[in-house]
Order: C-alpha cells, then structure tokens, then sequence
C-alpha cells in the first residue's frame, strides 16, 4: 500500500483530499501544527473512512522536525497543503505569510530530497493569472503580478518547485484552485468558520443561518451582466479527486514535463448574485445582502478552460454549484447543532 504524506491535512482541503485518498487505497499520514484547525477533524476523517490516518504534530518553520520526519518515514509522495491563505490578512502580515509559505516549502523540497522522494502535489491557485486578458483561462495564459503576499506566495511555490525539478528528481504537478467551495456530505468535515469570514460562501452561508446579519456584495459595477464579479466555484470533493488523479499520474510516470500546472475548476463562472440566487433556491433560506463598494484587489472574472486537466489528469468536475451551496449549508446545520 503507498504511502502519501499530507501536510495541512486537518484542513479544509487537506481533509476532503485525505477521505478521498484512504478511499482511493492510499495510507496517509498527516503533518499538521493545527494553527488553523482543530485536532478533533482527525477523528472526524476516521468517522468517514473507518480509518485512522497516522498524525504527526509538526510546525513546517522548524526545519529540524522536517527533516527527521523525512527520516522517521518512508513515504510515496507528498501533497503539499499547509500554508496561510487570508488574501487580507497577508497584506497586514507579509513576512508572516513569506515564512509560512515558502520557507516552509523550502524545508519540505529538502527533506524531500535527502530522503528520495520525488512525487509532489502543490496546492497552487487562479490567484497567480490575477485578471487574465482572456477567459476561460488556460494553464497558458500569463502569470500576472499578484495582487497580495498570498497571491506572490503560490507563484512564488510554483517558480521554486519547477526551479527544483530542473535539478533534482522531484517531478512535480501544482494545481491552480478555482474558488473551493462546500462540504462532505456526511456534513462531518467542511471549511471551519474560524473568525469573519473572507470568502463568499462562508459569509453566504453565516448570513443564513443568522450569526451574520447581512452579507455584503462587493461591488455591483463591474463590466459583467449582472455587475457583480464571477468567479468558478468548484466542490471540494471534486476538488480532493483533482488530487488524487494527479498522484496516479505521477505514481505512474505518466508525467509528461517534471513541472506540471493543472486549472482545477468547473470550467462555469458564477456571479455573486447568481451565487446568492442558487444558495437561496439550494436551502430554501433567504440570504440578506446589499451592495457596498468594490474590494481593493478583486478581479471581474475568473473561470477554469479544464481542457488539460480532463485530458491529461482524466480528470472532470461532477458536483454542481446547487450541490456545494447545499452541502455547505448542511455543513453549517451541524456546526449549528454542535455549538447548541
Ligand atoms: C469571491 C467573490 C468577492 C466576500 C480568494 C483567493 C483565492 C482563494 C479563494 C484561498 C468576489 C465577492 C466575497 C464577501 C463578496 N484563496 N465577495 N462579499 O477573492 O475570488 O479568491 O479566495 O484558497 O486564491 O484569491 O474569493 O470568496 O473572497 O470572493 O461580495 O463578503 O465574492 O468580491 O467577487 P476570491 P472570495
């Protein structure tokens, strides 16, 4: 049986992307410092598979810890998740977000390399084609000057895993997320609300349930049919899967570069009000929302071409929007009743 390190797998993606991966016939061990989740989603993971993955409580800034993790185990490749992703917060905090996200990466490609493993998956985002000049967006379309430390951080992994594959084995594919949305549908695991939420759908959703009392959309003068900006939701589910197709494809050597970049999106754009439409009619609950200014460093439009990715990855989204804004409103029903 492979064996596949997750770092940040406690995490939103991480979590959906471990349950996919036991699922898969993969054993996983989790390294996670659980500074942006809690201990309990290891249970909760183990409560869907029926398999406990083994956990390691790492901080990925001490480079000593790393590299004897890269001792302690034997493992078949490593997708890479820990990271700080708060567009927002980024900008307040740079080098918290330098350290966070590429120091850290540094320490993994090392340990990686000391110890002969060569398989990575990189947790990369649209972030890095900023307001590409053409849509849908292909993995061709130029990489923009980001628009936040965050934005810089992933172009940035990306420029130092393709730099490293040049001359080492690491053969490497990074995945560029759309906007991940929704839950398992166990409503077991799912995007913990861990402050005010930045992104749409946890905003959306909190807004519905009553915790906040109104959302705001972000602008409603944009050159789009409806003003608001687009963006492509894409499952989280279908996004785990994402990631499971591009291990086999290393797995198998079917890798046709050493560095390779994936879209993973649904390859449909959604405008925040059609966003709001779709939970409305999904739940059946009604969101209360107005129109405010637009935010500093937001783009139009942003949806996947998946062309490269269902060819090459054998990979397609299969969950619809309806199905992630339902699934994130059952995610936060649980929460709901937890909490009570
Ligand atoms: C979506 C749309 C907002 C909140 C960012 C990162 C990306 C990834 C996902 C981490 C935009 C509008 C939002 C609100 C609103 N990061 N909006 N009111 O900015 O597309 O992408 O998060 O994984 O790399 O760049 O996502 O959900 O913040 O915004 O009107 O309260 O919703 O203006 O048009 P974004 P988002």
């Amino acid at each position: 049986m492979k064996k596949i390190l997750v770092t940040g797998g406690l995490g939103y993606i991480g979590s959906h992307t471990v349950v996919e991966l036991q699922n898969s016939g993969f054993e996983v061990v989790i390294i996670d410092n659980l500074s942006n989740t809690t201990f309990d989603v290891l249970d909760k993971i183990t409560s869907i598979t029926s398999i406990k993955p083994e956990f390691v409580q790492i901080d990925l800034k001490n480079k000593k810890d790393v590299l004897q993790f890269f001792k302690n185990y034997t493992v078949d490749g490593v997708i890479h998740f820990a990271a700080s992703k708060a567009v927002g917060e980024s900008v307040e905090q740079p080098l918290m977000y330098y350290e966070n996200n590429i120091t850290t990466l540094t320490y993994v490609l090392q340990g990686m390399n000391a110890n002969n493993v060569s398989n990575f998956i990189f947790s990369s985002s649209c972030t890095v084609y900023g307001q590409a000049d053409e849509l849908p967006i292909t993995e061709n379309a130029p990489t923009k000057p980001a628009e936040s430390p965050y934005g810089a951080t992933k172009k940035m992994g990306e420029i130092i895993i393709e730099d490293t594959s040049k001359v080492t084995d690491l053969r490497a594919i990074a995945l560029r997320y759309f906007n991940p949305i929704g839950a398992h549908e166990t409503a077991k695991i799912g995007e913990l609300p861990l402050g005010v939420p930045q992104n749409l759908i946890p905003y959306v959703v909190q807004t519905a349930a009553g915790i906040r009392e109104c959302l705001s959309i972000f602008g409603d003068d944009y050159p789009t049919p409806d003003g608001t900006a687009i963006r492509d939701y894409i499952h989280v589910v279908d996004l785990a899967k994402a990631h499971i197709a591009a291990l086999n494809r290393l797995l198998n050597k079917e890798n046709k570069a050493k560095c390779e970049f994936f879209n993973i999106g649904t390859g449909t754009g959604s405008s925040v009000l059609e966003v709001v439409k779709a939970f409305e009619k999904a739940t059946g609950k009604k969101v209360n929302y107005k129109i405010v200014d637009r935010r500093t460093g937001d783009i139009t439009a942003a949806y996947a071409d998946t062309t490269l990715a269902n060819k090459e990855l054998g990979w397609k989204a299969k969950l619809s929007l309806e199905e992630g804004l339902a699934s994130s409103w059952k995610w936060q029903e649980s929460l709901l009743n937890v909490n009570l």
